[in-house]
């Protein structure tokens, strides 16, 4: 029996317009009670309207991203409080996107996930090999990866997203076998830094090319408590085909 609740979590990268917010509320009513948590991450400029236009419902608002300071002279950037303040109750971190453009290594992504449990959101931590790997390989090259980007000290609620590079926006996956050997890797390394009891509360989601089709498959894997979805966020009927499917 798993004391892990499950979480689908959409990435909008940056995609979206006020007029989607229509679709976000469809997948906030449409979302089974008693299913899995359910988050979506729009561009931080729609998060308040789209927090306003779920009122009511059960939907987690995210962002994608999170500045470390708390204030400051930091054109352009955002800090937890001002994300919570706009209603915003999870964040995306260290997504190999922003590892790329952004060069972000672990440590800013570590303080980061640190400013963000202080602010009440809860972090996604984003790990995940660059080059198509075997098992073993992969789940080495991503261990180390949540080795360097989880705090020191963090007591709070977080999750972390295992995201093989080659397989976002793809249409290409690991096998299950690779995800589940991948996903004990990455909850040993949970529980040696958090021990035991937090490791096994702590959500270890799968991310790249999910669609409605493969959901059914990694849902079924061992040691994936949920998802994170890209391509397959954007539309109500595509998202909450996959909810269903993890309720
Ligand atoms: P994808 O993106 O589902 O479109 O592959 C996943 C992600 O980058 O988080």
């Amino acid at each position: 029996m798993t004391r892990r609740r499950r979480l689908i979590v959409g990435n909008w990268k940056m995609h979206g317009s006020s007029a989607s917010l229509v679709e976000a509320r469809q997948i906030a009513e449409g979302a089974p009670l008693n299913g899995p948590r359910v988050a979506l991450c729009p561009p931080a400029v729609l998060a308040h309207r789209l927090r306003e236009a779920t009122l009511g419902t059960p939907l987690i608002v995210g962002a994608q991203d999170v500045h470390w300071a708390s204030r400051g002279a930091h054109t352009g950037d955002h800090s937890a409080d001002l994300l919570a303040d706009a209603g915003v109750r999870l964040v995306i971190l260290g997504h190999s996107e922003r590892r790329q453009a952004y060069a972000e290594a672990g440590a800013l992504v570590a303080r980061k996930a640190l400013a963000a449990a202080a602010a009440g959101l809860e972090p996604v931590i984003c790990v995940g090999e660059s080059a198509e790997a075997d098992g073993r390989e992969a789940a080495a090259a991503a261990a180390a990866q949540l080795e360097a980007s989880l705090p020191v000290e963090i007591d709070a609620p977080l999750a972390v997203a295992y995201e093989p590079v080659w397989a976002i926006g793809s249409g290409r996956r690991p096998s299950p076998s690779a995800v589940r050997e991948v996903h004990a890797r990455l909850r040993d390394v949970l529980a040696e830094r958090l021990g035991p009891d937090a490791a096994g509360r702590t959500p270890i989601l799968y991310g790249g090319s999910v669609t409605p089709r493969s959901a059914p498959d990694l849902l079924r894997t061992p040691e994936v408590d949920g998802l994170l979805v890209g391509g397959a966020s954007h539309r109500a009927a595509d998202f909450l085909a996959i909810v269903r499917h993890a309720a």
